[in-house]
C-alpha cells in the first residue's frame, strides 16, 4: 500500500511562506496505477518528488510497503529509494556512453550488490520492445525508444511504486500512447503502484484512475473532462 495523510507542503520564500499542498490523501494498492493532471505550478511534480522521497513533507505522513520513508536516516532513506521507487521523467537520463543495456542496469550498481541482473534487464528490454537495440548508445535511438529504456531502467530493482512526471511530454502523439500503454502494462504485471504527472488528456485516458491537482489538492478528475478534451 501507498497512503498518503494530510500531506502539506511550503516553501519559504522571501515573500514569506508559499503554500504548494494544502492537505493531500491519498491510498492506492499494489498494481493501482492513477493519472495526476492539473494546471502548471499547481504542485504535481513537488508531490511526487515527496512520494520519491527526494522531499520532505512540511506536514502530514506517507507510509510506503509499510514504511514511514522520512523517519529513515539519510542513508537508509537512500537505500530505501533505490530499492523501492523508480523514477522516469520527461527527460530520459540516459548516459550516452552507455549502451542500451547498461543504462538499464545502472540501478543495479549501488547500494547492496545483488544477484546478476541482466538476464532482467534483457528480458524488461524485450517487454518494452528493444531487444533488437541492446548495443545501441542513446543517440542511436528515437525518443519514444529512449523512454522505453528509461521505463525498463526504472524497473529493473523491481520497485514497489513507480513514478513518472510528464514521462511523454516530450513525444509525438503517437509515441506518447506507445510508452503511456508500455507503463501500465510493465506495472501491472509487476504489481507496482504507477503514479504519472501528465498534461496529455490522451494519457489520461488509458489510466483507470485520474486525478487533478487543484489548489494544492487532489480531486477526481470527471469522465466528462477528459472525454470533451479529446
Ligand atoms: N524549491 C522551491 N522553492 C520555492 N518554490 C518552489 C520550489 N519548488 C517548487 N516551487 C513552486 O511550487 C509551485 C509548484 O511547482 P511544481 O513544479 O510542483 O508544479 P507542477 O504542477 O509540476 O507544474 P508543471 O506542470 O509546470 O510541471 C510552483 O509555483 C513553483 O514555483
Ligand atoms: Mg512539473
Amino acid at each position: 500500500m501507498l497512503t498518503v495523510r494530510g500531506l502539506h507542503k511550503e516553501f519559504p520564500t522571501r515573500g514569506g511562506p508559499l503554500q504548494i499542498l494544502r492537505g493531500i490523501d491519498l491510498d492506492l494498492s499494489r498494481g493501482e496505477a492513477l493519472a495526476v493532471m492539473g494546471p502548471s505550478g499547481s504542485g504535481k511534480s513537488t508531490f511526487l518528488h515527496i512520494l520519491g522521497t527526494l522531499d520532505r513533507p512540511t506536514a502530514g505522513t506517507v507510509r510506503l510497503d509499510d514504511t514511514d520513508p522520512f523517519s529513515l536516516s539519510e542513508p537508509e532513506l537512500a537505500a530505501f529509494r533505490n530499492r523501492k521507487i523508480g523514477f522516469v521523467f520527461q527527460d530520459h537520463y540516459l548516459l550516452p556512453q552507455c549502451s542500451v543495456l547498461e543504462n538499464v542496469l545502472i540501478p543495479t550498481l549501488v547500494g547492496t550488490p545483488r544477484a546478476d541482473r541482466e538476464p532482467r534487464a534483457r528480458q524488461l528490454l524485450e517487454r518494452v520492445g528493444l531487444s533488437q537495440r541492446l548495443r545501441h548508445r542513446p543517440s542511436e535511438l528515437s525518443g519514444g525508444e529512449r523512454q522505453r529504456v528509461a521505463v525498463a531502467r526504472a524497473l529493473i530493482n523491481e520497485p514497489f511504486l513507480l513514478l513518472a512526471d510528464e514521462p511523454t511530454g516530450n513525444l509525438d502523439r503517437r509515441s506518447a500512447q506507445v510508452v503511456a500503454a508500455i507503463l501500465l502494462e510493465l506495472a501491472a504485471q509487476e504489481n507496482t503502484i504507477l503514479i504519472t504527472v501528465t498534461h496529455s488528456f490522451d494519457v489520461a485516458r488509458a489510466f483507470p484512475r485520474r486525478m487533478e491537482m487543484l489548489d494544492g489538492t487532489l480531486v477526481p478528475l470527471t469522465a466528462t473532462t477528459v472525454k470533451e478534451a479529446s
